[in-house]
């Protein structure tokens, strides 16, 4: 059997020094979280949240699923974003995807994973919506990278059409939806230019 022994002495030892830095850190944290921003993101372990944007435990309330989806009736993620807007009154809510993103990868080239294959038709369906755009463009690696831009464009959409953000709006709530993509190569976000904060 595989043991994670060495998992809790990482631990202990980031604990530690967190502590020995910040001695009230845990103490305040687990009074209360406020953080600023809900951050939906792919699954990959390359891609963490916390990290990229330089924040601490607390800054920061996460969702991530694969290839960084937002559908209209996932329980899960729909529960994260009302949680997020209605009682922790974040201010902006990023929708982060990647390029090079397996998931994506996958639906592009059409392969069979087994029950994954569900999940990934989704963004099959957003090659569908941006077919022209996408078969306009001849280089292959360089129409993957552009379904992952616009697979987060259509996920920013679907933040936008959610019954939490149409009630939060409606009330002038003050929160913004962000698309952004990230690079693996460099570490840097592209800020794809398509934040809403408001119903159309
Ligand atoms: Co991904």
């Amino acid at each position: 059997m595989s043991t994670i022994k060495h998992l809790f002495e990482n631990n202990k030892k980031w604990a530690g020094k967190v502590t020995e830095e910040k001695p009230e850190f845990f103490q305040s944290l687990s009074e209360q979280q406020t953080p600023q921003y809900l951050w939906i993101g792919c699954s990959d372990s390359r891609v963490p949240a916390n990290e990229l944007l330089g924040m601490q435990p607390g800054e920061v309330f996460v969702h991530r699923n694969i290839a960084n989806q937002v559908i209209h009736s996932d329980l899960n993620c729909l529960s994260v974003i009302q949680y997020a807007v209605e009682v922790l009154k974040v201010k902006d809510i990023i929708v982060c995807g990647h390029y090079g993103c397996g998931g994506v990868n996958a639906a592009f080239h059409d392969e069979s994973n087994g029950f994954i294959d569900n999940w990934l038709r989704h963004i099959q369906d957003v090659y569908r919506f941006n077919q022209q755009k996408l078969d306009a463009v001849s280089d292959e690696a360089e129409r993957v990278n552009l379904l992952c831009e616009l697979n987060v464009i259509e996920q920013v959409a679907n933040v936008c059409h959610t019954t939490v953000l149409r009630n939060a709006w409606l009330a002038e709530q003050n929160v913004t939806v962000h698309g952004l993509v990230y690079n693996l190569k460099d570490g840097i976000l592209k800020d794809l230019n398509v934040s809403v904060s408001g119903n159309k």
